[in-house]
């Protein structure tokens, strides 16, 4: 398949229009994200650096994220292209666009999650990693713990 004309965009967010598309090709290509709703997703990419699309004219065929400090770690996120799009090196490019970011190009470590797909990111560089992982299933429903400014601290403590 000849992709030439696929273009890699950066962006920072995306209109109610992409967004549509965006949970169209997750329930399609991606089952930890086929549920995502809109404001949540927006709020998500909000908070994503950088955030790529992958398109073919003015259909959305590809998306992933990432969240970075900028310098020690950075974790990439929803790796997808589109089924009818698969196996021709998309996926390699847009992983490739994620890391070459400046955001993302001198972060010490990438960490990935996946659950199927590490003969993919080994062929791309990805090492298994098992001595680093652990998961805290947050229940959404108290708040954090309740910080009050500190009156007349000019240091600005915190309790
Ligand atoms: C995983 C995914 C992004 C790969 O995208 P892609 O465009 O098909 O991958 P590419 O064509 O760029 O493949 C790059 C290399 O990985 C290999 N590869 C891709 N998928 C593979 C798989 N499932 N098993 C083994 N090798 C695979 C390709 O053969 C290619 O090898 P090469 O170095 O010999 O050329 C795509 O299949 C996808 O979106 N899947 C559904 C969503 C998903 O599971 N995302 C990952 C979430 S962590």
């Amino acid at each position: 398949m000849d992709c030439s004309h696929v273009q890699f965009r950066y962006v920072e967010a995306l209109t109610p229009e992409v967004l549509e598309q965006l949970q169209q090709l997750f329930r399609l290509a991606a089952f930890w994200a086929c549920d995502r709703q809109t404001e949540e997703l927006a709020t998500a990419i909000a908070h994503s650096k950088p955030v790529v699309t992958v398109w073919d004219g003015d259909r959305l065929i590809g998306f992933s994220r990432a969240t970075s400090d900028g310098v020690y770690r950075a974790t990439i996120w929803d790796v997808v292209i589109h089924p009818d799009y698969q196996g021709a090196g998309l996926g390699r490019k847009l992983v490739q666009t994620v890391l070459s970011h400046p955001h993302m190009s001198r972060v010490e470590r990438v960490y990935l999650m996946t659950t199927h797909q590490q003969r993919f990111y080994e062929r791309i560089g990805f090492e298994t990693n098992e001595t680093t992982t652990m998961v805290l299933f947050n229940q959404p429903v108290s708040p954090p713990v309740r910080l009050q400014e500190t009156a007349g601290q000019p240091d600005g403590n915190w309790r």
